[in-house]
């Protein structure tokens, strides 16, 4: 495991062509959420957000072997500008799948229209063809047999691309002391679907450590930093833990 207090541009730096097998990342969203530490809000306007954002995920795109998956979390205003430069970009190597919706159904809401609850893991494969371990994230089938033929289905089928998770109730109340924390079921599935044990994951914005432990749980060696101390401290202890954990 390599992980470091760093701004994600200069770690991006330090990792090899083609060597990480898939990233997950998490980037600050430009909406102004985030518990008034300031991460979120440092640019002047939408044109520098977006491209510093050109900078990292050219990097990610560097560094990511073919035909693996750079997964980018987005909401709101990301999940318009970022995928539209993007997908208009002269990342050639980039082709767009199939977004993942994560609903949830906890926190605040306006009860002036419906609450606007999810938010999307936008998935680019660097090549046409990409790793997909269908097997390992096949879920129970409603249905126990063909309804057209009568035949048993002999296995789970291939969830869709809309998850519902729900394992806490606000962020806050997760993890206690980051505002943006990821699910770990979600996370899980992401890495089942698009690694395969031992391989090297990557997360630039580590936050809370979300992707590391999720990556921990399910064999997958880890690398990455996050560039606020506190969080640098509090999500190392909590990868430690997560360590210790998986040798007992
Ligand atoms: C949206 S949060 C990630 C949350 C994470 N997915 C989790 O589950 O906890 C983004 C994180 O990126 C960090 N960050 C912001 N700018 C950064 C930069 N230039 N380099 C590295 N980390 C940065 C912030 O401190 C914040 O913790």
């Amino acid at each position: 495991m390599n992980y470091v207090k760093s701004d994600c541009m200069d770690y991006l730096k330090t990792i090899k062509d083609n060597s990480v097998d898939l990233i997950i990342t998490d980037p600050p969203y430009y909406i102004g959420f985030d518990g008034g530490k300031g991460w979120d809000s440092q640019w002047e306007n939408e044109k520098e957000y977006l491209s510093w954002c050109s900078k990292w995920v050219k990097e990610c795109v560097r560094v990511l072997k073919p035909n693996r998956m750079l997964t980018i979390w987005g909401t709101l205003k990301t999940e318009t500008f970022l995928k539209f430069k993007l997908e208009t970009s002269d990342l050639v190597e980039l082709f767009p799948q199939n977004e993942i919706i994560w609903s949830y159904n906890w926190g605040g809401r306006d009860k002036s229209n419906f609450a606007r609850k999810h938010e999307y893991a936008w998935c680019w494969s660097k090549g046409e063809k990409f790793l997909f371990n269908s097997e390992d994230v096949l879920q129970p089938r409603k249905l126990k047999k063909n309804l057209r033929t009568g035949e048993k289905y002999s296995k789970g089928s291939i969830p869709t691309s809309v998850w519902e998770k729900n394992n806490h109730t606000t962020s806050k109340d997760y993890i206690g002391w980051h505002p943006t924390t990821k699910n770990l079921d979600v996370l899980t599935r992401i890495i089942r679907a698009y690694s395969n044990e031992k391989d090297t994951i990557l997360d630039i914005f580590m936050g809370s450590g979300s992707t590391a432990v999720a990556a921990i749980r399910n064999g997958r060696n880890i690398i990455g930093c996050e560039s606020d101390e506190e969080f640098y401290n509090l999500s190392s202890e909590r990868i430690q833990k997560e360590r210790k954990l998986k040798t007992e």
